[in-house]
C-alpha cells in the first residue's frame, strides 16, 4: 500500500500534487511519502508483535538522513554496511545500540569507528575479519558484540545478482562450519558472541526459502547452545519482495513472513532482528521525470526523458520493471500506444522500458516511475556529468527538499587540475 494516488486528475504524494513539486524543484526528482514509510515500518512491527524484536532498516536501500531520522523516531534501528552509512546513521540520531554492521569487507578503520561510536553488533562474514576485529577491539580495550553470518546454502529464487544465500556466493560462512568458527571466536580476545545472522537475498517473492534458512538457524541455535555459547539474538536479514507490477501476483505480506519467523525460531527465547530495506522504502518513493522529446523511430516511438540510467539504474542493471505512469491522470478508456522509454545517456542500455503502453504524451509532460524509493537515489551516479537528482519528502500536505540538486559549480569544484599540467 502506498500514498501515491490521483486526486483531481493529478498524481499526488499524500496531499501534495506531484506536478507542484516538479514545478518547484524541477525534474528529475525523487519524491518520498512519509506516511508510506511509517506504514511499512508498522506492518513489520505488527508482524513481529509478541516477540522481542528490533527492525533494523537496511540503509543501503535509502540512506537519506531525513528518511533515517523518520524511521529512527519510530524506534527503528539500522543495518549499515560501510563507515559512510554508519556516519549517516549517527548523524540522523540513531543510537549505537540500534546499529548493526554487516558486509564482507569491513576495514579496521570502520571497525574502530563503530567501536568508539557505539554498536549493537558486528555481523562477521569470515575468519580473517574475526581476527581483525579481535585485534582492533583489544587495542581499544573494548569487547565487540558479534554474530556470525551463516550461509545456509538455500536458493532464494531471485535475480542472480541479488541472491546471497547459496554456497557459491561470497557471503557468510558455510553453515556446516559454523560450530568450528564459533569455537574459534570463543578463544579470541575482545569478541563476545551474541547471536547468529543470516541473509539469503533480496526481492524474494516466496516464503519457502526463508523458512528453509530459518529452520537451519534454529537447529544451529540448539547446537551452539550445546557447545556453551550464549545465543540471545537472531538477525534474520532482509529480503522480502515488493510488488513492482500492478497486475502481477503480489509477494507474501509481512504478516505472513512474521508467521514463518514465529514458526521457525519463535520458541528459542531469542530477540529477533530483521533488516528489511526494499519493503520499507521501495513503494514509498517515485521518480518524477519530464518528457524532453517524442521521437519517431523505425517502427517505434521513443519517449526521451530527462532522467536516465544514472538516476535509476535498476532497469539497465537488473532488467528491473518499474511501473511508469503519467502525472496527469489519463481519462478512463483513453487509447494507449507503445513507447520505448529512454534517457539521454549515450548508451543503448539507457532504456527504462520497451513497448510500454501509455496514453499519448508530448514534450514537457510529466511521468512518474513507481517503486523507486529503494535502490534508486542511493545507486545514482553522475555519469555523463549529470547532477545527482534531488530528493523530496512529503508529509501530509507539505514537502521539503531533503537533498538539493548540486550546482555545476559544486560538481566541477571537486576536481583539481595539478599545477604541472
Ligand atoms: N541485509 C543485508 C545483509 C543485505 O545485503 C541486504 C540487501 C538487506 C539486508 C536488505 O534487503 P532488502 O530487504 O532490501 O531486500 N540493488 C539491488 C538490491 C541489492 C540488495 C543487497 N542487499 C536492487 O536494486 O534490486
Amino acid at each position: 500500500m502506498d500514498h501515491f494516488l490521483y486526486k483531481d486528475g493529478v498524481l499526488h504524494a499524500e496531499d501534495v500534487s506531484v506536478a507542484d513539486i516538479a514545478r518547484n524543484v524541477g525534474t528529475p526528482v525523487y519524491v518520498y511519502s512519509a506516511a508510506t514509510l511509517r506504514r511499512h515500518y508498522e506492518v513489520f512491527d505488527e508482524a513481529l508483535a509478541g516477540m522481542d524484536h528490533l527492525i533494523c532498516f537496511a540503509m543501503k536501500a535509502n540512506s537519506n538522513l531525513a528518511v533515517i531520522k523518520l524511521l529512527g523516531d519510530m524506534g527503528a534501528g539500522v543495518d549499515v554496511v560501510s563507515g559512510g552509512e554508519y556516519r549517516r546513521a549517527v548523524a540522523a540520531g540513531i543510537p549505537g545500540e540500534r546499529i548493526v554492521f554487516s558486509g564482507v569487507g569491513k576495514t579496521r578503520e570502520e571497525m574502530r569507528l563503530a567501536l568508539t561510536g557505539g554498536i549493537r553488533q558486528f555481523n562477521l562474514e569470515s575468519e580473517p575479519e574475526m581476527h581483525a576485529l579481535s585485534e582492533v577491539a583489544t587495542e581499544l580495550g573494548v569487547t565487540a558484540p558479534v554474530t556470525v553470518r551463516v550461509n545456509p546454502d538455500v536458493d532464494a529464487k531471485t535475480h542472480a545478482k541479488i541472491a546471497t544465500g547459496k554456497s557459491e556466493n561470497k557471503f557468510g560462512i558455510p553453515i556446516a562450519r559454523a560450530r568450528e568458527v564459533y569455537a574459534e571466536i570463543r578463544d579470541l580476545p575482545g569478541l563476545k558472541v551474541v547471536g547468529i545472522d543470516v541473509h539469503i537475498g533480496s526481492q524474494l517473492t516466496d516464503l519457502a526459502p526463508f523458512r528453509a534458512a530459518y529452520e537451519k538457524v534454529a537447529a544451529l541455535t540448539h547446537a551452539l547452545r550445546e557447545d556453551g555459547h550464549e545465543i540471545t539474538r537472531l538477525d534474520l536479514g532482509g529480503g522480502l519482495g515488493i510488488p513492482y507490477e500492478r497486475d502481477n501476483q503480489a509477494p507474501p505480506l509481512p504478516i505472513e513472513y512474521g508467521q514463518v519467523i514465529r514458526e521457525t525460531v519463535g520458541d528459542l527465547g531469542c530477540e529477533i532482528e530483521i533488516e528489511p530495506g526494499r519493503l520499507i522504502a521501495g513503494n514509498a518513493g517515485i521518480m518524477v521525470s519530464s518528457v524532453i522529446y517524442l521521437k519517431q523511430g523505425e517502427g517505434r516511438d521513443f519517449l526521451i526523458l530527462d532522467s536516465a540510467m544514472n538516476d535509476l539504474v535498476r532497469p539497465s542493471m537488473y532488467d528491473a520493471y518499474h511501473d511508469i505512469v503519467p502525472v496527469q491522470e489519463p481519462a478512463p478508456g483513453v487509447e494507449q500506444s507503445p513507447y520505448d522509454i529512454v534517457g539521454p545517456v549515450c548508451e543503448t542500455g539507457d532504456t527504462f522500458a520497451k513497448a510500454r503502453n501509455l496514453p499519448s504524451l508530448a514534450a514537457g509532460d510529466l511521468v512518474a516511475f513507481r517503486s523507486a524509493g529503494a535502490y534508486g537515489a542511493v545507486m545514482a551516479s553522475e555519469y555523463n556529468s549529470r547532477p545527482l537528482i534531488p530528493e523530496v519528502l512529503v508529509d501530509r500536505d507539505h514537502f521539503a527538499v531533503i537533498r538539493a540538486r548540486p550546482t555545476f559549480d559544486e560538481m566541477l569544484a571537486r576536481d583539481t587540475i595539478p599545477e604541472w599540467l
